[in-house]
């Protein structure tokens, strides 16, 4: 059993060799600050708050008391609250619960209301075990923080574990001890309305952003009342669904799912994430919530996860429309063997899964497994010794400044600047004291509810500082002319008339333009037109064309395909959807008393036809190389290659990218050495460049680390992110950036599907995105 800590010890050691060891050891800089597991490889557990003998003994006790329907109890869980998903409405948990047949509650987010179920779950059930409250906790309890997309943005693990830990405070002193968080999906697709949950399309970083959050949520020490535990979410390639679109089906090969999709799990499930969920889509076939391949094989039996796993909303009752199941019955049967344990709100297991363990269908010892799996989780969070929260804890009034403070230091890093041309002497951007009349337009640029973005936990729209009001505060009314022009998704000829206006009387344009949080992005709101919605895009071509310099700010929750904007408009920010300090955050941004230094996690497309668009591809068997893709193709050799006839190959930014008002200047890289052996378990290398910064404004850059690896048994990404380090230069100053490049660096899924060190040729860039820089090289032989 996954359980036997003993084992879980043992292996930790075989895991910890190598760089990881020395990580370990405190001697190897950036293994410790970033990931001894980057990309999330093979590894079990290494740190995990569920691997206490102690808990294991209490465990042991409680369940030799319980009957069948009080383990069944502990498997079920209800929602009690605004549903997250198809509801048929509530039952009658307090009476349930007193029977003790529910084991977890989700959406409950008052501490009253919790303590109110607790009492009943303690007192009056025979074994008094207590509930565990679950909920949605995806950028912030209370305090709203930039959505995950724009924190991965900031590629600042330290500033995402910062709000994860605010989060945890607030959240568990309103009962919440559970959060489905992190989102680990990796998305390539931004048709999908998810990619907003995530960390885009690279498994190192969002394994970085991965165990950022779950060290957040846990704290160290899981039974502190102000932590709670985490939930790694979706298992897996939920991100994958074919055509973005929610829901759907995925297909993704053992090694692109190894390679890919796997890793984030891991390096959370390493870092200690005492849950996960399991997935809606199907895999290869095989819905996720009923996948013993993903669920037993690879969590439990290879990385040895000793935490709960639950299943998505209604995930196991699904598996009827599937097709897999007749009837929840046998729902409940493939979902519990595959190694779901507790099914949220499809009431499948608290139906029938008494009967399956009577009538042998469901094993006893899989049974007590998925029960240990939930008493484990309760004994460390400390609710049988503390299962109540006290009330006083909970944030009535204002925010605490600390926590308004890091929604802002958030928003303002994870700001990315798309573009910034010259407006006379000068870029546009920063806005100075001259700036003049400023025109602030757009149906977003006043907007409360918009900027605490999908999946607001408890955010409320009251909380959040919109870019007007921050706005006329740095720079007072009169200096403002402020047009709404229409809403997110209409607009009348007048009010674009009116914003027009506005922009012909004022010296310079801000531009508030995007989507509609709550439809037009996150769940079920995946979106066939990557466009700027209503009539946007009419009313920025109507205002561009006023010849006044237009900075146009973008709110959404995926990169939008605006060809037309990107050549025309002459300075753009992703804005994304920022939290409750937009206002403020942007304008420090806006006005350079912090740099923009947030860069993009995704690749943002040209246009739709490139989708999917991932800049960790394949090369192909016929690249299209260095040919000039802008025009149609006009010999044999430009056309057989891989490429469209229409369009180029290339996105409209590449990931990793985003300008800041200096220019960084990157030397070339450089490593220290020729040759390295394959069979050296030390094998080691150090990669170095150096970066100024040339112009005369203060940055704070993102220096990127990539590898190629070719001559390998798999045919290995065009490039691969491996580390990363964000760094502050004053004008003219140079800082010397070094990596460490060991065994993860250099492994891949081999055509076995193992996890090996091949001989290969390898190249190493240092660059400020993953489409710039010359490459150093060396040979792992032997
Ligand atoms: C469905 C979503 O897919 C999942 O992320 C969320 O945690 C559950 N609903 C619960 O609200």
């Amino acid at each position: 059993m996954p359980c036997n800590s003993n084992r879980l010890r043992i292996k930790q050691i075989v895991v910890v060799c190598g760089l990881s060891l020395l990580a370990s050891l405190g001697l190897c800089d950036r293994v410790v600050a970033q990931a001894p597991d980057p990309a999330g490889h093979s590894a079990a557990v290494t740190r995990s708050p569920l691997t206490d003998p102690a808990i294991e003994k209490r465990v042991d006790a409680l369940l030799q008391k319980m009957t069948l329907e009080e383990k069944v109890g502990q498997l079920t869980q209800y929602s009690s609250g605004a549903p997250t998903g198809p509801s048929t409405g509530n039952a009658d948990y307090p009476d349930m619960i007193a029977r003790g047949e529910v084991g977890s509650l989700i959406n409950l987010d008052s501490a009253r209301a919790a303590n109110l179920y607790q009492h009943i779950a303690v007192d009056k059930t025979r074994l008094h075990i207590p509930l565990l409250f679950g909920l949605d906790v995806i950028h912030g309890f209370r305090t709203t923080f930039p959505v995950p997309l724009a924190l991965a943005s900031t590629w600042d693990p330290s500033i995402v574990e910062k709000t994860a830990r605010i989060a945890a405070q607030e959240s568990s002193a309103a009962g919440v001890r559970w959060v489905f968080s992190p989102m680990v999906d990796i998305a390539r697709d931004p048709r999908w309305g998810r990619i907003v949950e995530g960390a885009g399309e690279d498994p190192y970083l969002d394994s970085m952003m991965a165990r950022a959050y779950v060290r957040g949520y846990q704290g160290t020490n899981l039974s502190d009342k102000e932590s709670v535990a985490a939930c790694v979410k979706h298992f897996v390639g939920y991100g994958a669904v074919e055509a973005g679109r929610d829901y759907n089906a995925a297909e993704i090969s053992e090694h692109t799912l190894r390679e890919v999709y796997l890793p984030p799990f891991s390096a959370a499930i390493r870092e200690g994430s005492a849950s996960l969920m399991s997935s809606f889509n199907t895999i290869n076939g095989l819905p996720a919530t009923a996948n013993p391949f993903t669920l037993t094989q690879i969590l439990r039996k290879e990385w040895e996860f000793p935490g709960l796993v639950v299943s998505d909303w209604s995930s196991v009752g699904e598996l009827v429309a599937h097709g897999i199941a007749r009837d929840k019955g046998v729902a409940a049967q493939k979902a519990m063997s595959a190694g779901v344990d507790m099914d949220m709100v499809s009431d499948s297991y608290h139906q029938h899964l008494a009967d399956l363990v009577k009538s042998g269908k469901v094993s006893q010892a899989r049974l007590d497994a998925a029960v240990r799996d939930v008493l484990r989780v309760k004994f460390a969070l400390g609710l049988f010794d503390h299962p109540f929260t006290d009330e006083s804890r909970e944030i009535q009034g204002a925010l605490p400044r600390e926590h308004v403070e890091a929604a802002r230091q958030a928003a303002e890093r994870s700001f990315v600047l798309l573009k910034n041309s010259m407006a006379g002497s000068r870029p546009i951007l920063p806005l100075t004291g001259e700036s003049g009349t400023i025109a602030l337009i757009g149906p977003l640029a006043d907007s409360s509810q918009n900027m605490l973005g999908p999946w607001a936990g408890r955010g409320r729209p009251e909380d959040v500082v919109t870019l007007k009001t921050a706005l006329e505060q740095r720079v007072g009314t009169e200096k403002i002319r402020f047009a709404r022009g229409g809403e997110v998704q209409t607009a009348s000829d007048a009010e674009i008339q009116t914003a027009v206006a506005a922009a012909q009387q004022a010296d310079v344009v801000l531009l508030a333009l995007g989507e509609e949080a709550a439809t037009q992005s996150g769940e079920a709101a995946s979106r066939a037109h990557l466009n700027l919605p209503g009539r946007q895009e009419e009313l920025l071509e109507k205002v561009t064309a006023t010849g006044k310099p237009v900075v146009l700010l973008l709110f959404s929750g995926r990169p939008l395909t605006l060809h037309w904007a990107f050549e025309h408009v002459p300075a753009i920010v992703a804005a994304w959807f920022p939290g409750i300090q937009a206002g403020p955050a942007l304008v420090r941004v806006l006005f350079g008393d912090v740099p923009p230094s947030g860069k993009l996690v995704v690749s943002w497309p040209r246009t739709m036809g490139q989708i999917p668009l991932y800049y960790n591809a394949l090369n192909t068997g016929r690249p299209a190389g260095d040919f000039d893709l802008t025009r149609p193709p006009k010999t044999s050799l430009e056309k057989y290659v891989s490429r469209y006839v229409d369009e180029q190959n290339s996105p409209q930014f590449p990931f990793g990218f985003g300008l800041s008002y200096s220019s960084p200047e990157y030397s070339r890289t450089h490593v220290d050495s020729a040759k390295l052996s394959a069979s050296d378990s030390a094998i080691h290398a150090t990669a170095s460049a150096s970066v100024r910064n040339t112009g005369n404004r203060a940055v704070d850059e993102i220096v990127q680390l990539y590898v190629r690896l070719t001559g390998t048994s798999m045919e290995e990404p065009v490039r691969k992110l491996v580390g990363f380090k964000r760094i502050s230069l004053a004008p003219g100053e140079s800082q010397t950036v070094s990596f460490p490049l060991g065994a993860e660096d250099f492994s891949l899924w081999d055509i076995r599907n193992k996890l090996s060190v091949e001989p290969s040729h390898v190249q190493i860039w240092i660059s400020p995105d993953s489409s710039r820089g010359v490459p150093a090289e060396l040979e792992i032989v032997e």
